[in-house]
């Protein structure tokens, strides 16, 4: 070492494993994980998705056993989607409004068996319940339309809410459902259920292997770029956060994650807010396909994601690999 410092040595404080870790800047806990779960009809079932190495549909009886194993793992929430019998969608996506639909009977079983010792946290918008697997009501030509789908959210919202729901997270992308479903949620006395809006969420390619998990792959004519963002847009996700974040939303999300950094980080800076990230499937598949391709060690691979979510700003992260990352943490 020449030069002015010659005494200056970032690698001193790297030299032992006790110095790594009073140095990290940034910790990633089971805390920090919410764990979506993809539930089926049935008793007993359990349906492996093809494109999601290591991720099942299942039966509300074992959604349950899941959720109980979460709280032992010390996740604090999970993030609930059904796969609908072909034969309840329908154009209007009407199932989202029955009281004993999938998404409900989950959320009571869960909330029945672990109380308040789990969140559940439930997605609002309509593709899983539509026959053209669009998130909203179509019009002739496919348009989603904005308002007549907002008034559809906020009776799925209540609905969910009126099942246990803890926290309501619309990721439809519609314009003003965010204080509409709050105005609801207040009417109806539901005044500590939380919204955790999917503020800034894009038209990603990264979506496929969750379309068929809820069986709206097949089913979805054309593109979703009409309501989700494009990908090239920075100051138009601030735009989105705000307006969510003036409309009533606790916390905010940005959709997909890892490509995505830049967004967490520039939202968390400017807002102040809660911020959580969505690490999507075809994120988790690239690393599941990545680590069977031999091209990393998977653990490895799996906690570094994760904590580049924290360091970037996050409060949480919705990752399928939620109970495996958080069984490495505990040890
Ligand atoms: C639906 C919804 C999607 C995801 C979460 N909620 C799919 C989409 O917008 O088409 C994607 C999650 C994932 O890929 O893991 N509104």
């Amino acid at each position: 070492m020449t030069a002015a410092y010659p005494h200056t040595r970032l690698r001193r404080t790297r030299a032992s494993a006790w110095s790594r870790t009073m140095h990290r800047e940034t910790v990633l806990a089971p805390a920090n994980l919410i764990w979506p779960l993809f539930v089926t009809e049935g008793a007993g079932v359990e349906e492996p998705v093809g494109s999601l190495p290591g991720v099942s549909r299942w039966s509300v009886d074992l959604i349950v056993k899941r959720a109980k194993e979460a709280v032992s793992l010390g996740i604090p929430c999970l993030a609930l989607f059904p796969n609908t019998p072909r034969d309840l969608r329908s154009d209007n996506g009407l199932e989202a409004m029955n009281p004993d639909n999938l998404m409900c009977r989950a959320t009571r079983a869960i909330k029945d068996a672990c109380g308040e010792d789990i969140g559940v946290l439930t997605d609002v918008a309509l593709d899983p319940y539509t026959s053209h697997g669009q998130d909203g009501l179509i019009d002739g030509g496919g348009y989603v339309l904005n308002d007549d789908t907002v008034e559809v959210l906020i009776g799925q919202s209540l609905n969910q809410a009126n099942a246990g729901a803890d926290v309501i997270a619309p990721s439809d992308m519609m314009d003003g459902r965010i204080g509409l479903i709050r105005q609801a949620l207040e009417a109806e006395g539901h005044h500590n259920v939380q919204i955790m809006s999917y503020a800034a969420k894009y038209a990603s390619a990264f979506y496929g292997p969750f379309r068929d998990a809820v069986g709206s792959r097949g089913l979805l004519k054309g593109d979703k770029k009409t309501y989700q963002m494009d990908p090239a847009n920075t100051e138009e996700a601030l735009r989105e956060v705000a307006m969510d974040l003036s409309e009533g939303a606790d916390s905010v999300m940005v959709k997909p994650g890892l490509p995505y950094l830049d967004i967490v980080r520039r939202v968390k800076e400017r807002f102040e807010v809660p911020v959580f990230a969505y690490q999507v499937s075809g994120e988790y598949a690239m690393i599941e396909a990545a680590a069977a391709a031999g091209a990393g060690d998977r653990d490895a691979l799996v906690l570094e994601t994760l904590l580049a979510f924290r360091r970037a700003g996050c409060s949480g992260v919705l990752t399928y690999h939620a109970a495996h990352a958080a069984r490495l943490l505990n040890g």
